[in-house]
C-alpha cells in the first residue's frame, strides 16, 4: 500500500533551513525560517520566560492532564493580549492549540462542520502554509491581489474588487499586522472598509495575527483586528505566541471564535474542546503556562513588553540600515521601501535566479520568493548582504 505515496513536496521555507546546515561556508547568513535573531545569528530565551520556567519547575507539583480546552489562565491572558475590551469576553470561545499552525487547523477543522462547501480567500503571496492547509483538507481556495509589486505596498484597489467576489458564507483569511512574506500591511481605513464589505457579503473574517509587537507595537498592531471585532458578529482568530514570546519549539497558540452572543459562545466553546480531543486529545501546557504566568504577572510582564519592544526596535534599526545600505550600493531607491515594511519580513522583489545567485555565490539564504527575514541581518550582516544583493542586481 505505502507504494500509493509520492515523493513529499519540500516545504519552500524549512528546505532552505536545510541547505543552510550543511553550507560549510563561514560567511553564510540565514535569512530563511522566521526566527528572531540577536547581534551574534543567536535566537535567545527572553530572560522574562527563563524566569517564568525557573518558577514554574519549582512550583509545579503535577503533570496530569489539565482542561481539554487549555488552561483559563492562559486563554484569559491571551484573549485580553489580543482583543482588550473590544468585545464582550463572554462572547469568546478560546482554545489552546500547539502553535498557530494548530489555532488554523482546528479553525479550518471548524469550517468544515459550519460550511464544507466554502471559499477560503488567501492573499496572494501569502504564508504557504494557508494554501497547504486549506487545500490539503479539501477547500475551495481563492486568491486575492495583495502586493503590487510596484510600488511595494499593498494593492488597494484590485484587493477590494477581488472582494467583490466573496459569496455569503466563505472565509475571508487576512493576516492581522506585519503581512508575511511582504512586510506591506493594509492601512486602517481599508480595514475599516473591508470590516463593512464583510458585513454586508455575509463573509466570515478570519485574522491570523502571529507576529503581534514586532510591528508597531502591542496595542497598535492589534487595532485593525479590535476594530473588525467590535463591529462584526461572528469572527475567528488565530494568535500565535512563536514569535513575541521567543516560544518557538514549545508550540503555544490560541484559536478565537467571537459568537453573537454568550449562549453561542458556550456552544462554540464546547466544540472547540472537541475538535482538540478529536485531533490529538490536550495541547501541551509548557509554553502556554509561561506564557499564562508572565501575562498575569506584574512584573514579569513588564519584563516581557521592554524585551519584545527592544526585538522590535532591533529589527527597525536593521530595517532602516538595510534601505540606506542598498541605496548607496545599489545607487538607486529600489529598496527604500525596507524601511517602510513592518514586521519580520520583506520581499525584495528578486528573480529566482537572483535569489539562486545570492546563496549559490554569496552564501546568502534567502526564501524562493526573496523574502527575507529581517532579523537576520543584525549584528551588521545588512552590509555583506547589501553587497551581494547588488552585485547580483547589477549583473541582470
Ligand atoms: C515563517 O514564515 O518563516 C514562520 O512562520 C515559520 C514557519 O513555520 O514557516
Amino acid at each position: 500500500m505505502f507504494e500509493k505515496l509520492q515523493p513529499a513536496k519540500l516545504d519552500p521555507i524549512l528546505s532552505l533551513s536545510q541547505l543552510f546546515q550543511v553550507d560549510p561556508r563561514s560567511e553564510k547568513v540565514d535569512l530563511g525560517i522566521g526566527v528572531y535573531k540577536d547581534d551574534e545569528g543567536i535566537t535567545p530565551i527572553m530572560a522574562s520566560v527563563k524566569k517564568a520556567e525557573a518558577r514554574l519547575l519549582a512550583e509545579q507539583s503535577s503533570k496530569a492532564y489539565v482542561a481539554l480546552a487549555g488552561t483559563e489562565l492562559f486563554r484569559d491572558q491571551m484573549r485580553n493580549l489580543v482583543l482588550g475590551d473590544a468585545v464582550l469576553a463572554g462572547r469568546v470561545a478560546t482554545l489552546q492549540t500547539p502553535g498557530g499552525t494548530g489555532a488554523i487547523r482546528q479553525i479550518f477543522e471548524t469550517m468544515k462542520i459550519l460550511n464544507p462547501e466554502c471559499t477560503i480567500w488567501i492573499s496572494d503571496p501569502s504564508w504557504p502554509s494557508h494554501l497547504g492547509m486549506a487545500t490539503h483538507m479539501g477547500f475551495k481556495t481563492r486568491s486575492y491581489p495583495y502586493f503590487d509589486s510596484e510600488t511595494r505596498l499593498v494593492d488597494v484597489d484590485s484587493m477590494m474588487a477581488s472582494f467583490q467576489g466573496m459569496k455569503s458564507g466563505d472565509l475571508l483569511l487576512l493576516h492581522g499586522c506585519c503581512h508575511n512574506p511582504t512586510g506591506a500591511n493594509i492601512d486602517m481605513d481599508t480595514w475599516k472598509a473591508i470590516t463593512d464589505l464583510t458585513i454586508e457579503k455575509g463573509v466570515l473574517p478570519f485574522i491570523d495575527i502571529a507576529y503581534q509587537g514586532f510591528g508597531d507595537g502591542l496595542d497598535t498592531d492589534a487595532a485593525p483586528l479590535r476594530h473588525m471585532a467590535s463591529r462584526v458578529e461572528e469572527m475567528f482568530i488565530a494568535a500565535s505566541c512563536s514569535k513575541n514570546f521567543g516560544l518557538y519549539r514549545d508550540r503555544v497558540g490560541i484559536a478565537m471564535m467571537i459568537a453573537k452572543d454568550p449562549t453561542m459562545a458556550e456552544v462554540a466553546q464546547g466544540n472547540l474542546a472537541t475538535l482538540n480531543r478529536m485531533n490529538y486529545s490536550f495541547a501541551p501546557d509548557h509554553g502556554a503556562a509561561v506564557v499564562g504566568m508572565i501575562l498575569s504577572d506584574t512584573e514579569l510582564r513588564r519584563e516581557w513588553m521592554v524585551e519584545l519592544e527592544e526585538m522590535r526596535m532591533a529589527m527597525l534599526t536593521v530595517r532602516s540600515k538595510l534601505a540606506d545600505e542598498l541605496r548607496m550600493q545599489c545607487n538607486s531607491d529600489n529598496f527604500d521601501f525596507i524601511a517602510h515594511h513592518r514586521g519580520m519580513f520583506s520581499r525584495l522583489g528578486l528573480n529566482a535566479d537572483q535569489v539562486l545567485a545570492l546563496r549559490e555565490k554569496h552564501g546568502m539564504y534567502v526564501v524562493g520568493d526573496s523574502r527575507i527575514n529581517i532579523a537576520g541581518l543584525a549584528g551588521d550582516r545588512h552590509l555583506p548582504f547589501a553587497s551581494a544583493v547588488a552585485k547580483v542586481v547589477n549583473a541582470a
